[in-house]
Protein backbone atom coordinates (compact mmCIF):
# COMPACT_ATOMS: atom_id res chain seq x y z
CA UNK A 1 0.00 0.00 0.00
CA UNK A 2 3.12 2.25 0.92
CA UNK A 3 4.55 1.59 -2.29
CA UNK A 4 1.43 2.25 -4.42
CA UNK A 5 0.76 5.57 -2.68
CA UNK A 6 4.41 6.47 -3.24
CA UNK A 7 4.34 5.40 -6.84
CA UNK A 8 1.05 7.53 -7.17
CA UNK A 9 3.21 10.28 -5.60
CA UNK A 10 5.74 9.84 -7.89
CA UNK A 11 3.74 9.87 -11.33
CA UNK A 12 1.78 12.76 -10.40
CA UNK A 13 4.90 14.44 -9.30
CA UNK A 14 5.96 13.83 -13.19
CA UNK A 15 3.00 14.27 -14.95
CA UNK A 16 2.95 18.16 -13.07
CA UNK A 17 6.09 18.39 -14.84
CA UNK A 18 5.62 16.90 -18.12
CA UNK A 19 1.81 19.19 -18.50
CA UNK A 20 2.18 22.70 -18.94
CA UNK A 21 -1.34 23.83 -18.36
CA UNK A 22 -3.92 23.74 -16.00
CA UNK A 23 -6.43 21.35 -17.17
CA UNK A 24 -4.68 18.39 -18.54
CA UNK A 25 -2.85 17.96 -15.15
CA UNK A 26 -6.16 18.20 -13.39
CA UNK A 27 -7.41 15.66 -15.56
CA UNK A 28 -4.62 12.98 -15.37
CA UNK A 29 -4.78 13.47 -11.61
CA UNK A 30 -8.47 12.52 -11.75
CA UNK A 31 -7.94 9.96 -14.18
CA UNK A 32 -4.79 8.41 -11.81
CA UNK A 33 -7.51 8.64 -8.76
CA UNK A 34 -10.18 6.79 -10.73
CA UNK A 35 -7.75 3.82 -11.77
CA UNK A 36 -6.10 2.95 -8.03
CA UNK A 37 -7.89 -0.23 -7.62
CA UNK A 38 -7.06 -0.15 -4.20
CA UNK A 39 -8.73 3.23 -3.11
CA UNK A 40 -12.45 2.56 -1.83
CA UNK A 41 -14.76 5.75 -1.99
CA UNK A 42 -13.42 7.27 0.34
CA UNK A 43 -9.76 7.28 -0.32
CA UNK A 44 -10.75 8.07 -4.09
CA UNK A 45 -12.91 10.93 -3.17
CA UNK A 46 -9.75 12.22 -0.88
CA UNK A 47 -7.73 11.70 -4.14
CA UNK A 48 -9.90 13.72 -6.25
CA UNK A 49 -9.83 16.82 -3.47
CA UNK A 50 -6.17 16.40 -3.78
CA UNK A 51 -6.12 16.69 -7.48
CA UNK A 52 -8.29 20.15 -6.82
CA UNK A 53 -6.55 21.53 -4.36
CA UNK A 54 -3.28 21.23 -6.12
CA UNK A 55 -4.20 22.57 -9.13
CA UNK A 56 -5.99 25.40 -7.06
CA UNK A 57 -3.41 26.06 -4.93
CA UNK A 58 -0.80 25.87 -8.11
CA UNK A 59 -3.35 28.56 -9.90
CA UNK A 60 -3.22 30.69 -6.62
CA UNK A 61 0.45 31.10 -6.72
CA UNK A 62 0.17 32.12 -10.50
CA UNK A 63 -2.50 34.92 -9.08
CA UNK A 64 -0.31 36.19 -7.08
CA UNK A 65 2.76 35.97 -8.97
CA UNK A 66 1.42 37.78 -12.00
CA UNK A 67 -0.90 40.09 -9.68
CA UNK A 68 2.26 42.35 -8.58
CA UNK A 69 0.43 42.57 -5.28
CA UNK A 70 4.19 42.16 -3.60
CA UNK A 71 3.13 45.40 -1.00
CA UNK A 72 0.16 43.65 -0.01
CA UNK A 73 2.47 41.03 0.82
CA UNK A 74 5.00 43.24 2.64
CA UNK A 75 2.11 44.92 4.65
CA UNK A 76 0.95 41.14 5.41
CA UNK A 77 4.18 41.04 7.86
CA UNK A 78 4.59 37.63 9.99
CA UNK A 79 2.01 35.19 10.09
CA UNK A 80 0.94 36.18 6.69
CA UNK A 81 -1.83 34.34 5.03
CA UNK A 82 0.20 31.30 3.62
CA UNK A 83 1.21 30.53 7.25
CA UNK A 84 -2.35 29.79 9.09
CA UNK A 85 -5.16 28.14 7.80
CA UNK A 86 -7.54 30.77 9.22
CA UNK A 87 -7.74 33.03 6.10
CA UNK A 88 -9.83 31.44 2.84
CA UNK A 89 -9.58 33.12 -0.58
CA UNK A 90 -11.68 32.64 -3.57
CA UNK A 91 -9.03 30.52 -4.97
CA UNK A 92 -9.59 27.90 -2.11
CA UNK A 93 -13.49 27.33 -3.44
CA UNK A 94 -14.44 24.63 -5.81
CA UNK A 95 -16.99 25.01 -8.27
CA UNK A 96 -19.21 21.95 -7.73
CA UNK A 97 -21.72 23.24 -10.62
CA UNK A 98 -20.89 25.70 -13.13
CA UNK A 99 -22.73 26.90 -16.38
CA UNK A 100 -23.21 30.33 -18.03
CA UNK A 101 -26.57 30.48 -15.62
CA UNK A 102 -25.33 29.82 -12.13
CA UNK A 103 -22.36 28.49 -10.15
CA UNK A 104 -22.50 26.90 -6.66
CA UNK A 105 -18.89 26.82 -5.13
CA UNK A 106 -17.71 25.09 -1.88
CA UNK A 107 -14.75 25.23 0.25
CA UNK A 108 -13.02 21.83 1.25
CA UNK A 109 -13.79 20.48 3.93
CA UNK A 110 -11.98 22.63 7.48
CA UNK A 111 -9.93 19.14 8.41
CA UNK A 112 -8.61 19.13 4.87
CA UNK A 113 -6.85 22.37 5.89
CA UNK A 114 -6.12 21.74 9.53
CA UNK A 115 -6.71 18.99 12.09
CA UNK A 116 -7.69 22.66 14.21
CA UNK A 117 -10.98 22.43 12.89
CA UNK A 118 -12.16 19.22 13.91
CA UNK A 119 -14.93 21.07 16.12
CA UNK A 120 -16.21 21.99 12.95
CA UNK A 121 -15.71 19.15 10.64
CA UNK A 122 -19.87 19.11 10.33
CA UNK A 123 -19.66 21.92 8.41
CA UNK A 124 -19.36 23.29 4.97
CA UNK A 125 -18.79 26.79 3.76
CA UNK A 126 -20.65 27.67 -0.54
CA UNK A 127 -22.13 30.29 -2.33
CA UNK A 128 -24.61 29.91 -4.88
CA UNK A 129 -24.34 32.74 -7.54
CA UNK A 130 -27.76 32.72 -10.31
CA UNK A 131 -28.08 35.02 -12.93
CA UNK A 132 -31.18 37.03 -13.79
CA UNK A 133 -34.32 35.40 -15.25
CA UNK A 134 -32.76 31.63 -13.65
CA UNK A 135 -34.63 28.91 -12.29
CA UNK A 136 -32.56 26.18 -10.19
CA UNK A 137 -33.41 22.76 -10.41
CA UNK A 138 -35.70 21.18 -7.50
CA UNK A 139 -32.75 19.26 -5.27
CA UNK A 140 -32.67 17.73 -2.11
CA UNK A 141 -29.60 17.59 0.24
CA UNK A 142 -28.52 14.80 2.88
CA UNK A 143 -27.37 18.08 4.96
CA UNK A 144 -28.87 20.67 6.74
CA UNK A 145 -28.71 24.05 4.85
CA UNK A 146 -28.92 27.70 6.25
CA UNK A 147 -28.67 30.49 3.45
CA UNK A 148 -28.31 33.84 3.85
CA UNK A 149 -29.28 36.11 0.52
CA UNK A 150 -26.24 38.48 -0.01
CA UNK A 151 -27.00 40.03 -3.19
CA UNK A 152 -30.17 40.03 -5.45
CA UNK A 153 -34.01 38.86 -5.09
CA UNK A 154 -36.39 35.33 -5.95
CA UNK A 155 -38.47 32.78 -4.86
CA UNK A 156 -37.79 29.71 -3.10
CA UNK A 157 -40.02 27.16 -2.72
CA UNK A 158 -39.72 24.23 -0.42
CA UNK A 159 -41.29 21.11 -0.27
CA UNK A 160 -41.43 19.69 2.89
CA UNK A 161 -44.41 16.85 4.79
CA UNK A 162 -46.21 16.76 1.26
CA UNK A 163 -46.65 20.65 1.44
CA UNK A 164 -44.73 23.32 -1.14
CA UNK A 165 -44.28 26.55 0.46
CA UNK A 166 -43.16 29.76 -1.41
CA UNK A 167 -41.07 32.71 -0.45
CA UNK A 168 -39.79 35.92 -2.06
CA UNK A 169 -36.36 35.99 -0.65
CA UNK A 170 -34.23 39.25 -0.76
CA UNK A 171 -31.60 40.68 0.38
CA UNK A 172 -30.78 39.88 3.98
CA UNK A 173 -33.47 36.93 3.84
CA UNK A 174 -32.40 33.66 6.01
CA UNK A 175 -33.61 30.50 4.87
CA UNK A 176 -33.16 27.17 6.52
CA UNK A 177 -33.84 24.02 4.27
CA UNK A 178 -33.71 20.81 5.85
CA UNK A 179 -31.88 17.80 5.40
CA UNK A 180 -34.26 15.97 2.58
CA UNK A 181 -36.46 18.73 2.18
CA UNK A 182 -36.81 19.17 -1.92
CA UNK A 183 -36.30 23.35 -2.71
CA UNK A 184 -36.22 24.78 -6.05
CA UNK A 185 -35.98 28.52 -6.60
CA UNK A 186 -35.99 31.62 -9.78
CA UNK A 187 -34.18 34.50 -9.75
CA UNK A 188 -36.92 36.90 -10.67
CA UNK A 189 -34.99 39.98 -10.98
CA UNK A 190 -34.66 41.73 -14.52
CA UNK A 191 -30.76 42.36 -14.23
CA UNK A 192 -29.04 41.37 -10.73
CA UNK A 193 -27.39 38.38 -10.37
CA UNK A 194 -28.63 36.61 -7.05
CA UNK A 195 -26.67 35.42 -4.12
CA UNK A 196 -26.64 33.03 -1.75
CA UNK A 197 -23.86 32.39 0.88
CA UNK A 198 -24.82 29.11 2.80
CA UNK A 199 -24.06 26.84 5.65
CA UNK A 200 -24.09 23.49 5.15
CA UNK A 201 -24.56 21.24 8.42
CA UNK A 202 -23.87 17.96 7.23
CA UNK A 203 -25.73 14.40 9.08
CA UNK A 204 -24.52 11.17 8.06
CA UNK A 205 -20.66 11.68 7.41
CA UNK A 206 -18.80 13.78 8.55
CA UNK A 207 -18.37 16.86 6.47
CA UNK A 208 -19.58 15.35 3.41
CA UNK A 209 -23.00 15.86 1.47
CA UNK A 210 -24.71 14.97 -1.66
CA UNK A 211 -26.68 16.99 -4.26
CA UNK A 212 -30.18 15.09 -5.32
CA UNK A 213 -31.34 16.36 -8.06
CA UNK A 214 -34.78 14.44 -9.04
CA UNK A 215 -35.82 16.20 -12.90
CA UNK A 216 -34.01 16.16 -16.01
CA UNK A 217 -30.98 13.97 -17.80
CA UNK A 218 -29.29 13.70 -14.43
CA UNK A 219 -32.23 12.90 -12.49
CA UNK A 220 -31.39 9.98 -9.60
CA UNK A 221 -34.70 8.30 -11.04
CA UNK A 222 -32.63 7.22 -14.19
CA UNK A 223 -30.38 5.18 -11.95
CA UNK A 224 -33.18 2.51 -11.67
CA UNK A 225 -34.12 -0.14 -14.72
CA UNK A 226 -36.28 1.09 -17.22
CA UNK A 227 -38.30 -1.72 -16.06
CA UNK A 228 -38.94 -0.41 -12.85
CA UNK A 229 -39.76 2.73 -13.82
CA UNK A 230 -42.21 1.00 -16.20
CA UNK A 231 -43.73 -0.42 -13.24
CA UNK A 232 -43.78 2.37 -11.13
CA UNK A 233 -45.68 5.04 -12.97
CA UNK A 234 -47.64 2.40 -14.94
CA UNK A 235 -46.15 3.76 -18.25
CA UNK A 236 -44.56 3.09 -21.15
CA UNK A 237 -40.49 3.45 -21.13
CA UNK A 238 -40.94 5.84 -24.06
CA UNK A 239 -42.75 8.30 -22.47
CA UNK A 240 -40.84 8.28 -19.46
CA UNK A 241 -37.62 8.47 -21.08
CA UNK A 242 -39.26 11.48 -23.16
CA UNK A 243 -39.63 13.10 -19.59
CA UNK A 244 -36.49 12.18 -18.26
CA UNK A 245 -34.87 13.76 -20.95
CA UNK A 246 -36.60 16.69 -21.77
CA UNK A 247 -33.74 18.99 -20.80
CA UNK A 248 -29.96 18.97 -20.40
CA UNK A 249 -28.62 18.54 -17.23
CA UNK A 250 -27.18 21.70 -15.99
CA UNK A 251 -29.43 22.82 -12.84
CA UNK A 252 -29.49 26.41 -14.17
CA UNK A 253 -31.78 26.69 -16.38
CA UNK A 254 -32.88 30.08 -18.23
CA UNK A 255 -36.47 31.16 -18.16
CA UNK A 256 -38.79 33.34 -20.23
CA UNK A 257 -40.08 36.50 -19.17
CA UNK A 258 -43.83 34.51 -19.39
CA UNK A 259 -42.50 32.04 -16.91
CA UNK A 260 -40.78 34.27 -14.42
CA UNK A 261 -43.89 36.48 -13.91
CA UNK A 262 -46.45 33.24 -12.90
CA UNK A 263 -43.17 31.64 -10.73
CA UNK A 264 -42.84 34.59 -9.09
CA UNK A 265 -46.99 34.94 -8.75
CA UNK A 266 -46.75 32.03 -6.42
CA UNK A 267 -44.99 33.10 -3.89
CA UNK A 268 -47.31 32.69 -0.62
CA UNK A 269 -45.75 35.38 1.60
CA UNK A 270 -47.55 37.99 -1.24
CA UNK A 271 -50.76 37.03 0.11
CA UNK A 272 -51.03 36.28 3.39
CA UNK A 273 -54.02 34.58 3.79
CA UNK A 274 -52.22 31.68 1.54
CA UNK A 275 -49.70 31.37 4.00
CA UNK A 276 -49.76 28.30 6.67
CA UNK A 277 -49.60 30.01 10.56
CA UNK A 278 -47.54 26.66 11.20
CA UNK A 279 -45.11 27.30 8.74
CA UNK A 280 -42.35 28.26 10.93
CA UNK A 281 -39.44 28.03 8.57
CA UNK A 282 -40.77 30.94 6.87
CA UNK A 283 -37.27 33.07 6.18
CA UNK A 284 -36.55 36.23 8.37
CA UNK A 285 -34.94 39.44 7.71
CA UNK A 286 -31.80 40.05 9.16
CA UNK A 287 -31.94 43.64 8.71
CA UNK A 288 -35.04 44.09 11.09
CA UNK A 289 -32.66 42.57 13.87
CA UNK A 290 -30.08 45.16 14.53
CA UNK A 291 -28.66 44.86 18.06
CA UNK A 292 -25.55 47.75 18.07
CA UNK A 293 -25.08 50.16 16.24
CA UNK A 294 -23.20 53.77 16.08
CA UNK A 295 -20.97 55.98 14.19
CA UNK A 296 -18.67 53.52 13.05
CA UNK A 297 -21.04 50.54 12.21
CA UNK A 298 -24.00 48.50 12.54
CA UNK A 299 -24.30 44.73 13.62
CA UNK A 300 -27.79 42.68 12.65
CA UNK A 301 -27.79 39.35 14.78
CA UNK A 302 -30.71 36.50 13.91
CA UNK A 303 -30.08 33.46 16.50
CA UNK A 304 -32.99 30.38 17.40
CA UNK A 305 -34.48 33.32 19.77
CA UNK A 306 -35.88 34.83 15.87
CA UNK A 307 -35.35 31.51 13.98
CA UNK A 308 -35.88 28.49 16.05
CA UNK A 309 -34.33 26.39 13.21
CA UNK A 310 -30.59 27.70 13.34
CA UNK A 311 -30.86 25.73 16.38
CA UNK A 312 -26.88 26.28 17.71
CA UNK A 313 -26.09 28.79 14.33
CA UNK A 314 -26.56 32.43 15.16
CA UNK A 315 -25.86 34.22 11.79
CA UNK A 316 -24.78 37.72 11.79
CA UNK A 317 -24.41 40.82 9.84
CA UNK A 318 -21.77 43.61 10.26
CA UNK A 319 -21.52 46.96 8.22
CA UNK A 320 -18.53 48.74 9.69
CA UNK A 321 -18.44 51.83 8.30
CA UNK A 322 -15.53 53.10 6.01
CA UNK A 323 -11.95 53.87 8.74
CA UNK A 324 -14.27 51.78 11.33
CA UNK A 325 -13.10 49.30 13.06
CA UNK A 326 -15.08 45.89 14.82
CA UNK A 327 -13.09 44.87 18.14
CA UNK A 328 -11.04 43.93 19.51
CA UNK A 329 -13.39 41.16 21.39
CA UNK A 330 -13.59 37.26 21.28
CA UNK A 331 -16.41 35.01 21.36
CA UNK A 332 -16.58 33.06 24.72
CA UNK A 333 -17.92 29.90 22.89
CA UNK A 334 -18.42 30.22 19.12
CA UNK A 335 -16.06 29.48 16.09
CA UNK A 336 -16.91 32.24 13.50
CA UNK A 337 -16.99 32.36 9.89
CA UNK A 338 -16.84 35.74 9.02
CA UNK A 339 -17.15 36.29 4.68
CA UNK A 340 -16.92 39.11 3.43
CA UNK A 341 -19.56 40.44 0.58
CA UNK A 342 -18.61 43.96 0.01
CA UNK A 343 -15.79 46.30 0.87
CA UNK A 344 -11.94 45.90 1.79
CA UNK A 345 -10.29 45.68 5.10
CA UNK A 346 -8.21 43.71 7.17
CA UNK A 347 -8.74 41.42 10.21
CA UNK A 348 -6.20 40.58 12.70
CA UNK A 349 -6.04 37.90 15.13
CA UNK A 350 -4.45 36.86 18.36
CA UNK A 351 -3.39 33.20 17.91
CA UNK A 352 -1.64 30.99 20.42
CA UNK A 353 -1.64 28.08 17.81
CA UNK A 354 0.06 28.67 14.95
CA UNK A 355 3.07 27.92 16.46
CA UNK A 356 2.40 24.99 18.05
CA UNK A 357 0.97 23.71 14.73
CA UNK A 358 4.33 22.18 13.61
CA UNK A 359 5.68 21.10 17.52
CA UNK A 360 3.08 20.55 19.24
CA UNK A 361 3.75 22.35 22.93
CA UNK A 362 2.40 21.34 26.07
CA UNK A 363 -1.04 21.75 26.48
CA UNK A 364 -1.89 24.26 29.02
CA UNK A 365 1.58 25.86 29.10
CA UNK A 366 1.66 29.56 28.69
CA UNK A 367 1.65 30.04 24.91
CA UNK A 368 3.07 32.59 22.96
CA UNK A 369 0.71 35.45 20.87
CA UNK A 370 1.17 35.71 16.93
CA UNK A 371 -0.66 37.67 15.09
CA UNK A 372 -2.88 36.09 12.49
CA UNK A 373 -3.31 38.96 9.52
CA UNK A 374 -6.17 38.16 6.72
CA UNK A 375 -6.57 40.82 3.83
CA UNK A 376 -10.20 41.61 3.71
CA UNK A 377 -11.92 41.37 0.31
CA UNK A 378 -14.77 40.18 -1.21
CA UNK A 379 -14.88 36.61 -1.11
CA UNK A 380 -12.69 36.08 1.63
CA UNK A 381 -13.60 33.79 4.47
CA UNK A 382 -11.72 34.30 7.77
CA UNK A 383 -12.49 31.25 10.88
CA UNK A 384 -11.81 32.73 14.06
CA UNK A 385 -12.05 29.93 17.06
CA UNK A 386 -13.70 30.57 20.30
CA UNK A 387 -11.25 32.66 23.07
CA UNK A 388 -9.00 34.32 20.21
CA UNK A 389 -9.03 37.72 20.35
CA UNK A 390 -9.23 39.43 16.81
CA UNK A 391 -10.09 42.92 15.25
CA UNK A 392 -11.97 43.61 12.32
CA UNK A 393 -10.53 47.15 10.42
CA UNK A 394 -12.68 48.34 7.30
CA UNK A 395 -10.64 50.47 4.44
CA UNK A 396 -10.82 53.90 4.04
CA UNK A 397 -12.98 54.28 1.02
CA UNK A 398 -15.71 51.96 1.83
CA UNK A 399 -18.14 50.15 4.37
CA UNK A 400 -16.84 46.45 5.30
CA UNK A 401 -19.14 44.56 4.99
CA UNK A 402 -19.44 40.88 6.53
CA UNK A 403 -21.47 38.06 6.76
CA UNK A 404 -21.16 35.60 9.83
CA UNK A 405 -22.05 32.15 11.30
CA UNK A 406 -21.38 31.39 14.48
CA UNK A 407 -21.43 27.89 15.20
CA UNK A 408 -22.37 26.73 18.81
CA UNK A 409 -23.53 30.00 19.35
CA UNK A 410 -25.73 29.06 22.52
CA UNK A 411 -24.87 30.75 25.57
CA UNK A 412 -22.06 32.17 23.53
CA UNK A 413 -20.74 35.27 25.05
CA UNK A 414 -18.89 38.41 23.14
CA UNK A 415 -16.58 39.90 25.60
CA UNK A 416 -15.43 43.47 24.45
CA UNK A 417 -11.34 43.91 25.32
CA UNK A 418 -12.62 47.71 24.21
CA UNK A 419 -15.37 50.63 24.51
CA UNK A 420 -18.38 49.99 26.38
CA UNK A 421 -18.13 47.30 29.11
CA UNK A 422 -14.85 45.76 28.17
CA UNK A 423 -13.29 43.08 29.97
CA UNK A 424 -10.72 45.31 31.69
CA UNK A 425 -13.78 47.57 32.98
CA UNK A 426 -14.71 44.82 35.53
CA UNK A 427 -11.89 44.06 37.10
CA UNK A 428 -11.71 45.53 40.57
CA UNK A 429 -8.61 48.41 41.03
CA UNK A 430 -6.56 46.16 43.23
CA UNK A 431 -6.60 43.13 40.34
CA UNK A 432 -5.64 46.04 37.73
CA UNK A 433 -2.84 47.01 39.93
CA UNK A 434 -1.15 43.56 40.72
CA UNK A 435 -1.96 42.44 37.21
CA UNK A 436 -0.77 45.23 35.10
CA UNK A 437 2.25 45.93 37.84
CA UNK A 438 1.08 50.21 37.73
CA UNK A 439 -1.59 52.03 39.16
CA UNK A 440 -5.14 51.35 38.66
CA UNK A 441 -5.75 55.05 37.00
CA UNK A 442 -2.84 54.21 34.56
CA UNK A 443 -4.75 51.24 33.36
CA UNK A 444 -8.29 53.04 33.67
CA UNK A 445 -7.14 55.84 31.42
CA UNK A 446 -6.38 53.00 28.79
CA UNK A 447 -9.25 50.64 29.78
CA UNK A 448 -11.72 53.28 31.00
CA UNK A 449 -15.77 51.94 30.29
CA UNK A 450 -16.99 54.13 26.89
CA UNK A 451 -20.88 54.14 26.60
CA UNK A 452 -20.30 55.78 23.59
CA UNK A 453 -18.12 53.06 21.57
CA UNK A 454 -20.05 49.42 21.47
CA UNK A 455 -18.47 47.35 19.40
CA UNK A 456 -17.19 49.81 16.79
CA UNK A 457 -14.81 52.41 16.88
CA UNK A 458 -12.15 54.86 15.00
CA UNK A 459 -9.77 52.50 13.15
CA UNK A 460 -5.94 53.05 12.72
CA UNK A 461 -4.37 54.67 9.83
CA UNK A 462 -3.50 52.36 7.08
CA UNK A 463 0.43 53.02 7.23
CA UNK A 464 0.27 51.70 10.91
CA UNK A 465 -0.66 48.16 10.00
CA UNK A 466 3.14 47.07 10.91
CA UNK A 467 2.78 48.29 14.10
CA UNK A 468 2.42 45.69 17.44
CA UNK A 469 1.53 47.52 20.73
CA UNK A 470 5.52 45.74 21.61
CA UNK A 471 7.41 47.63 19.26
C1 LIG B 1 -24.10 50.18 5.80
O1 LIG B 1 -23.95 51.43 6.45
C2 LIG B 1 -24.04 52.58 5.61
C3 LIG B 1 -23.80 53.78 6.49
O2 LIG B 1 -22.47 53.78 6.95
C4 LIG B 1 -25.40 52.61 4.95
O3 LIG B 1 -25.47 53.69 4.07
C5 LIG B 1 -25.63 51.30 4.19
O4 LIG B 1 -26.92 51.28 3.65
C6 LIG B 1 -25.45 50.12 5.12
N1 LIG B 1 -25.57 48.89 4.36
C7 LIG B 1 -26.35 47.89 4.75
C8 LIG B 1 -26.38 46.71 3.84
O5 LIG B 1 -26.99 47.92 5.77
Amino acid sequence: MILKTLGFVVFFALAAVALGTADPELETCRHQCRVQMAFDRQQREACLDKCERYIQEKEGRQEERGGGSSGRREEEGRGGEDDNPYVFQPRHFRTAHRSQQGRFSVLPRFTERSNQFEGIENFRFGILEVESKTFVAPNHLDADLIGLVAEGEGTLDIIQKNKKKSYDIRVGSIVFIPAGATSYLVNTDNNNKLVIIKLIQTISTPGRFEFFFGTGRNSFLRAFKSSILEAAYDESKETIQRVLRGRDDSPFIQVSDEQLKSLRKESDTIWPFKTDKSSSSKPVDIFKHKSVSNNYGQLFEVDNDDFKELGDIEVAFANITRGGMLGPLFNTRATKLAFVVDGKGWAQMACPQVSSQTERSEEGAIPTYETVNAQLRPGTLFVIPPGNPYVSIASQDDNLQIVCFDINADNNERVALAGKNNLYSNMDDVAKEVSFGVSSKLVDKVFENDDDLELFSKGPEWQQSEDRADQ
